[in-house]
């Protein structure tokens, strides 16, 4: 059987990881992997491809940045001759980018079968590109692997085929399970308690008010506890646009592999973040979440985890960092099967599929 996957995107690489592995201990398996290059920064992509042990892409789409539609349209001619010449039995694509939608279409159109890892996940917020990118994946998709039983619901509540959908735990957790016991110690000279911060969504930082506002809060937070916050290129791009001169207390860094970010995750006093992952990690790892967005396509890590979502109410930011300060975060739990063995049952699934 020929398993073809494709990444494109950070956020992808750790969970292709693990069912490439898990793919590649089972007998009469070929795999192909291709990057389309959505992201390309050596610290965005080459940095997890070691860390992670992913095999070197077979082949590289090299899209590079643009709008959506550029981005997606480069995506699908590139990808389209490559599936025709390749003829994978499937095309297994990951989470919610730019990347994930773009082959999956091409793929469905030459009647190719898609699997979706990380199907179902809902914010219902269409003003996130990702949203979008969600839906009309889940649509396309022949196989739909869930990590949380939401996505099940959201997935039936569409029309989708209950046959067709697979709940089999959070494949991400199974990256972080792998690798958490090499996650460098403590990074040295950190200071001892942290908030780490993370931002990069459309919402927050393309508009520069937004943004200032947002850094500001951190700022005023940075007074009593100290922010490192590792800046993702959009977001850095934005900064200097606002000519945003920071205080001594925002440490402000480069993307960090993830080797690195783990280990500042682990240690955090606190994780601001509008990222999707991290609110899944953080709620693994029993660290407390503040969300920067009104909503959430991983409502169990709320329910469940860490998680709190702020919106963009910067006092109630203000707040949860004080009770986190006080001794009294949200507690939470893990969420069933975030058990590293997502990429296993899915393994298993694919090849008794055929
Ligand atoms: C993409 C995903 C988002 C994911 C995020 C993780 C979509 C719609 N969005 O957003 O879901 O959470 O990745 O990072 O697919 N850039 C670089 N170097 C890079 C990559 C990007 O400098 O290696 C800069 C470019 O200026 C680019 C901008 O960052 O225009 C945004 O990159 P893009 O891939 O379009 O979206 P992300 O914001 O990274």
């Amino acid at each position: 059987m020929h398993f073809l996957h494709v990444v494109g995107a950070r956020p992808n690489f750790m969970k292709v990881a693990p069912l490439t592995r898990a793919l590649a201990a089972r007998s009469g398996v070929r795999q192909t992997l291709v990057h389309t290059g959505q992201h390309y920064d050596r610290n965005m992509s080459d940095v997890f491809f070691r860390e992670l042990e992913i095999p070197e892409p077979d082949f590289n789409l090299e899209v590079g940045s643009g709008t959506h539609a550029e981005q997606t349209s480069q995506i699908m001619s590139r990808f389209e001759p490559l599936v025709v010449a390749q003829k994978p039995d499937w095309v297994l694509v990951y989470g919610d980018v730019n990347s994930t939608i773009a082959a999956a279409l091409v793929s469905a159109k030459l009647q190719v079968p898609v699997a979706h890892v990380e199907a179902g996940l809902r914010s219902f917020d269409r003003s996130m590109p990702e949203e979008i990118n969600r839906l009309l994946t889940d649509q396309l998709a022949d196989l739909l692997f869930t990590p949380s039983a939401d996505g099940d619901q959201n997935l039936l509540r569409e029309g989708i085929a209950r046959d067709r959908i697979h709940l089999v735990g959070n494949i991400m957790i199974d990256t972080l399970v792998h690798v958490l016991p090499k996650a460098a110690a403590t990074p040295a000279d950190l200071p001892r308690q942290y908030a780490l911060v993370t931002l990069h969504r459309p919402s927050n930082v393309d508009d520069l008010s937004s943004l200032k506002r947002l850094l500001d809060a951190l700022t005023g937070i940075g007074a009593t506890l100290p922010i490192i916050f590792p800046v993702h290129p959009r977001t850095r791009q934005k900064i200097a646009e606002l000519g945003f001169s920071h205080s001594g207390n925002l440490r402000l860094l480069e993307p960090q592999p993830y080797l690195q970010f783990l280990a500042l995750q682990r240690k955090a006093t606190v994780v601001i973040t509008d990222s999707g992952g991290i609110q899944e990690e953080t709620t693994f790892l029993g660290v407390p979440c503040l969300t920067l967005r009104d909503s959430t396509e991983r409502p169990v890590t709320v329910t469940v985890g860490t998680n709190v979502i702020i919106g963009r109410d910067m006092n109630l930011l203000c707040r949860e960092v004080k009770a986190v300060l006080n001794g009294e975060p949200k507690q939470g739990g893990i969420p069933p099967l975030w058990d590293g063995k997502a990429a296993e049952r899915i393994a298993r699934i694919l090849v008794a599929t055929g």
